[in-house]
């Protein structure tokens, strides 16, 4: 059975035969396709997995991969490839993940321990220092005092890319709603680069390729600066990313005013996606050639919205992947 359909024409091709899940791209865009594991599947996956606790994940690295290779033979085999074609694919690259009947925040190890496979078909999620573990439960309430725009809801969180004070590759990021109660607003944003109108102004302006410090703030548990430019092209020559406006450090005037009109452009680009991410659902970029940030939400005094996230490199058999641009 081929289950792909579309909300608009595809710009890519069709994934062959998919089992378990369904594909579709997302009626924001093109570029954002929207995968639907069906409930079967799900019930299979965690009766299989029913096993091991999260914590065991977090105990047995190798866990993890294992728990990906049960989804993946629920999927027929179907869907690593799919997976590891879609996250590399430059015209892509972006997926929401919907596994159907996990929607409940009495449900959340469950979600972990689904999306934590579906993270290890396509790579390995680094060590967390927020949490100290492959991962990072967050909850963000009305009032928060921390030291960065990540848990302050009333407003937004710019565009940016994750890891860029951190030494390790961070290929792809995962996003994942686990609760939401008394929520107006939040929506995901997302920007595809080869989306962004004034890329090739940025990207050919001699200071994208200057070194930059990043600096992360104390609750990272990030000590070390790093140091790279915001700009880099992949092994192709296609423009990548390293960017987040609350860590990067000018060292003087003109790095301050270059990087403050990168900033005011992405946030004006009308190419800028709003997608809003249902309980369970989760999203999955390559965080090298796509950007996220947070919409605002408006203030109540019952707000709360618990967040789970993984980032890591991408790591595959080449014969795995095959097309894709
Ligand atoms: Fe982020």
């Amino acid at each position: 059975m081929n289950t792909f359909t579309q909300c608009h024409d595809p710009v890519m091709s069709p994934p062959s035969e998919t089992k378990g899940f369904t594909v579709s791209s997302s009626c924001q865009s093109q570029r954002l396709l929207e995968i639907k594991f069906t409930q079967e599947t799900v019930d299979a996956f965690l009766e299989a997995v029913a096993q091991w606790p999260v914590q065991a994940l977090e105990y047995k690295s190798f866990l993890r991969f294992r728990v990906g290779q049960l989804l993946d033979e629920l999927c027929g085999g179907t869907l690593r490839p799919f997976l590891i074609g879609t996250i590399l694919d430059r015209t892509t690259g972006g997926m929401l993940i919907t596994p159907v009947g996990l929607s409940d925040v009495t449900q959340a190890d469950d979600m972990v321990k689904f999306s934590s496979a579906v993270a290890h078909l396509v790579g390995r999620s680094n060590f967390d220092a927020m949490s100290g573990q492959f991962y990072a439960r967050f909850v963000v309430v009305n009032t928060d005092n921390s030291d960065s725009y990540l848990r302050q809801p009333h407003r937004v969180m710019e565009l940016h890319n994750d890891g860029t004070f951190m030494r390790e590759r961070t290929d792809y990021v995962m996003m994942m709603k686990i609760d939401e109660q008394n929520m107006d607003g939040g929506n995901s944003l997302l920007l595809h680069l080869d989306d962004w109108e004034d890329l090739q102004h940025f990207y050919g302006h001699p200071l994208a390729r200057r070194e930059m410090r990043f600096t992360a703030p104390p609750s990272k548990n990030v000590r070390e600066d790093v140091f790279h430019a915001v700009f880099d092209s992949d092994a192709e020559g296609r423009p990548t990313m390293r960017y987040i406006d609350q860590f990067v450090q000018p060292k003087d005037f003109e790095e301050g005013i270059w990087l403050n009109a990168l900033s005011e452009s992405l946030e004006n680009s009308p190419q800028k996606l709003s997608v809003p991410v249902p309980i369970g659902s989760f999203l999955l970029i390559n965080n090298m050639f796509w950007l996220h940030g947070r919409d605002r939400f408006t203030a109540h005094k019952g707000l709360r919205r618990e967040l789970m996230r993984q980032r890591g490199y991408l790591s595959y058999q080449k014969n795995l992947y095959q097309g894709g641009q």
